[in-house]
């Protein structure tokens, strides 16, 4: 049996994407408090937990240039932190949990993002990874840095995004040579210019040039995840992205997207399995199945479907709440209403084949399962099983626990009951010895060596 990775998916706002904050076990008071995520990061390490991940965007649901009243009363992914200036607190306080943080390659420049991480990298002892990603609500961010002006297009994006993991690629990859920072005191030599390199990048979107002025760190590039769905974000992942952020709904539609992806993978050139294919996975425990069952049912009751639909506006530009619940989805397009800004969502209410589902239907399914994974309710004997059997069908490498109520406890609860019958089945490794060296993010989640492989794309592209 593969080892599996573990993760937790996380956000910086008072709610899990869907109003929850106002449940007596949710994070209203705490979600900005350093001490509460001391205290979730401590608890995910102890467990052996492999990473926290961040879902981060600087935007939040708008129609139209309007935020919806209800965004601002009900904290739908507003307020909002940024979850990058945490990373070096936690990782000072724990051992071996990585840490991935979110950041878009639209408003950001590569020479400050490559920056940061490579800080970072530094900062964690090797444990970063980075969520690549186009970014979500891109409407509302053009709006807050001024660029709404450009209305660049879903491809568009995708094609900066390329020029801009270029750029950051040959900054970590091939401006410092290894042996190149000898910090001698005796000769006075800190560094050796010969082996410092500029990076010439001159291309489309992006220019750069001169040496980083950070030096590599134990991975040199932070572990590289994407989560885009669409088929021009698929590609991207393929191309690019070490480990891979799905959001799986059954086993057959995940086993055929892991085998997607794998397949994309090989066709750029890459080992299929070399991509770590992560889904998200929705967690409700009980001691018994009823009990868990109920539990599920309080979770569900939180989510408004007004709040929902004003979510779904926000990520797809689409505002269904201007059309008849009993109308075909199809006729948003028809409408005029266009999915440049997450294609994702399109692509998945419409298959090839099926009949096309209604309004209603699709508000209904993405209200319960909006920006969520696998959805699983029952006791710990009976989750064990079903991530044993979804590892199994799917050959899926890993999962993320996304948040429910809202608390941590949650996640100390599955720590608690269901990581141990995890270990039993040999689906993770047990603890590791408190002497045993630390693996840094890369060698936890791919399996590989420290730093990103030479066959990697990303890294031949080199200087630009
Ligand atoms: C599990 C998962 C996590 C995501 N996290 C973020 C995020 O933190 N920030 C963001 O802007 N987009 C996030 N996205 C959205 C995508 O990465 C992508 O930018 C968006 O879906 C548009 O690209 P697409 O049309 O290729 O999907 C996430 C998607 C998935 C499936």
């Amino acid at each position: 049996m593969k080892h599996i990775s573990l993760g937790v998916f996380e956000m910086l706002n008072p709610n899990n994407g869907l109003p929850t904050w106002t449940h007596p076990d949710a994070k209203a008071n705490s979600w900005d408090q350093m001490e509460y995520w001391v205290r979730t990061a401590k608890l995910l390490d102890e467990a052996g937990f492999d990473f926290l991940f961040f879902a981060d965007t600087y935007g939040f649901p708008t129609i139209e240039g309007t935020v919806p009243e209800e965004v601002i009363r009900h904290g739908i992914q507003f307020p909002g932190l940024d979850p990058m200036l945490l990373i070096s607190a936690l990782a000072s306080q724990t051992s071996r949990l990585g840490f991935v943080v979110t950041s878009p390659t639209t408003v950001e420049h590569p020479y400050a993002t490559a920056r940061r991480f490579a800080s970072l990298d530094h900062y964690t002892a090797g444990r970063i990874g980075w969520n690549v990603v186009t970014g979500s609500s891109q409407t509302t961010t053009d709006r807050l840095f001024g660029l709404d002006d450009q209305q660049t297009s879903h491809d568009e994006r995708y094609a900066r995004a390329e020029e801009f993991l270029q750029v950051c690629s040959a900054l970590w990859e091939t401006s410092w040579e290894d042996d190149a920072e000898t910090r001698d005191p005796e000769m006075g030599t800190y560094a050796d210019p010969e082996k410092v390199h500029d990076v010439a990048h001159d291309g489309v979107h992006y220019r750069c040039h001169g040496p980083f002025a950070v030096s590599p760190g134990p991975q040199r590039t932070p572990v590289l995840f994407q989560a885009g769905t669409s088929s021009r974000g698929r590609a991207f992942a393929a191309a690019h992205a070490e480990a891979v952020f799905i959001q799986g709904q059954n086993a057959p539609q995940a086993a055929k997207q892991v085998a997607s992806i794998r397949e994309t993978a090989r066709a750029s050139g890459r080992a299929p399995e070399s991509v770590k294919i992560i889904s998200g996975m929705t967690v409700v425990l009980g001691t018994s199945h009823h009990e868990a069952q109920v539990r599920r049912e309080e979770l569900e009751d939180l989510y408004a479907p007004a709040d929902a639909a004003v979510v779904f506006a926000g990520m797809t530009g689409i505002d269904l709440r201007r059309l008849e619940r009993t109308a075909p989805v199809t006729e948003a397009v028809a409408a005029g209403l266009d999915s440049q800004q997450g294609q994702t969502l399109i692509d998945r209410y419409v298959k090839p084949g099926s009949p096309v589902p209604t309004i209603g239907e699709v508000l209904d399914r993405f209200r319960l399962q909006a920006l969520r994974g696998f959805q699983l309710t029952g006791t710990a004997d009976e989750v064990a099983q079903r991530i044993q059997d979804l590892v199994e069908t799917t050959d899926i490498d890993g999962f993320m626990l996304e948040p429910t109520f809202g608390d941590s406890d949650v996640f100390a609860e599955f720590a608690q009951t269901v990581v141990p019958l995890l270990r039993q089945r040999e689906l993770m490794p047990p603890i590791p010895a408190p002497e045993s060296p630390v693996a840094t993010l890369r060698e936890r989640v791919t399996g590989s060596g420290p730093r990103r492989s030479s066959h990697h794309p990303s890294r031949e592209s080199g200087q630009g």
